[in-house]
């Protein structure tokens, strides 16, 4: 009998040195750094550049890529005019994957033959800038078009997280909220051998480009049992509306064998390394907005779902509640989390190709026998 592990669960497929996941500790490293000590410390740029190049950023460093990234945050006219070809009414998720997808195609026109599309180390950094600069923009505008409102313009004086938030609202955040908001990106931004992490390596490992990789990764992170679970969340609150219904709402999921959104680790067994960095930023937001109501929500669900499965909440538990307090509409999301996770899936596709083996796991047949088409005679 040939030892088939669905869903790849317990297979180690390969070493990475950028992210350690470990459950027994329940701890979570970057490229060595405790996420925790990093979303305290640090700009959402300088993590991005700790994924990309293995140490933080000096201060040098930093600044150059402020500088490329600031370069980088205006959309095109033609990547404006093929997200306003998506359907208001699909998902913002497909905006996203279109206008990356444009993105790539035109940074990639005239490059020759797909022999050269992987690209060399100095290609994928400059692609992945690009690509880290351009999210917020794509965010932004799909949530204001759902409005009804023109694109605004990004600010120079304004790092990452404040722009991404000047953008998207068209007011200066408050620095709690940027704060907040920054340590949501610095925790969203890498977790190993995640689904549309796998996703993008398998791509790069066919030697294709970088930004085909990213595309088909935003497809895996869609699915509501990984990125799609923050929006899902935010669904659950909406219908239970408040604490004093959680207990008859959590008596009806349950029976009719609900998946709570937002609870469950395919790793983690005993709760989410990332989730009480991310319910700090939620109640300094519960604080900031004055929403008493959304932490007692959040708490009750929390502990009636755990107490009666003991199954502990994820990153998308109090990171979905926490965009909603910002003002991110549901739908927006999952965008926000690729907007994050474009820093870990760049860099894991870059360390795919500098020791690469293309991925192409075995499979058990179970189909029927060998079998033949009648009268076929086969040619003399
Ligand atoms: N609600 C209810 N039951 C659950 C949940 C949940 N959220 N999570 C797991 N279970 C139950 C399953 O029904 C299953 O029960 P059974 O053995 O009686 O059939 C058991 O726990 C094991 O669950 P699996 O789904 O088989 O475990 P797996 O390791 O594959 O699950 C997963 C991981 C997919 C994340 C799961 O917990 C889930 O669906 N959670 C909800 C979606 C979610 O929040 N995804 C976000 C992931 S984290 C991230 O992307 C940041």
């Amino acid at each position: 009998m040939t030892d088939i592990k669905k869903g790849l669960a317990g297979v180690v497929a390969d070493e990475t040195a950028i992210s350690k996941v470990n459950p027994e500790t329940n701890s979570l490293l970057y490229r060595g750094y405790p996420v925790q000590e990093l979303a305290a410390t640090q700009p959402f740029e300088a993590v991005a550049h700790l994924l990309w190049h293995g140490e933080l950023p000096t201060d040098d460093e930093l600044a150059a890529l402020r500088a490329t990234e600031r370069a980088h945050r205006t959309l095109t006219p033609e990547v404006i005019a093929a997200i306003d070809l998506v359907p208001l009414d699909a998902h913002p998720m497909d905006e996203v994957r279109t206008a990356l997808s444009l993105i790539g195609a035109i940074d990639l026109a005239g490059r020759g033959s797909v022999l050269e599309a992987s690209g060399s180390v100095e290609d994928n950094l400059e692609r992945s800038i690009r690509l880290f600069a351009a999210l917020p923009a794509i965010v932004a505008y799909g949530q204001r078009r759902r409005h009804g409102d023109e694109p605004i313009a990004p600010r120079d004086d304004l790092d990452y997280a404040a722009n991404f938030l000047w953008m998207t609202f068209g007011v200066e955040a408050d620095p709690v909220v940027v704060d907040a908001f920054n340590r949501s990106m610095v925790l969203y931004a890498e977790h190993s051998f995640n689904a549309s992490t796998f996703t993008a390596r398998v791509v790069a490992s066919a030697l294709s480009d970088l930004y085909s990789a990213v595309v088909a990764a935003v497809g895996a992170l869609k699915g509501p049992l990984h990125g799609g679970a923050n929006e899902a969340v935010l669904h659950i609150f909406e219908e239970i509306g408040d604490a004093s219904n959680v207990v008859p709402w959590l008596d009806d999921a349950l029976a009719s064998k609900r998946k709570i959104m937002g609870f469950g680790h395919r790793v983690y067994k005993r709760g989410d390394s990332r989730v009480p960095t991310m319910k700090a930023a939620l109640d300094t937001l519960v604080a900031h907005y004055d929403r008493p109501d959304v932490a007692e929500l959040y708490d009750t669900l929390e502990s009636e779902f755990v107490s009666r499965k003991g199954i502990y909440p994820n990153l998308d538990y109090p990171s979905g509640p926490a965009y909603s307090l910002i003002g991110f509409d549901i739908l927006t999301f999952t965008p926000l989390f690729v907007a994050a996770r474009v820093t870990g899936w760049t860099a894991h596709i870059m360390e795919q190709l500098g020791s690469n083996a293309l991925i192409r796991p075995l499979s058990e047949y179970v189909g029927p026998d060998e079998r033949h088409i009648e009268g076929y005679v086969p040619d003399p």
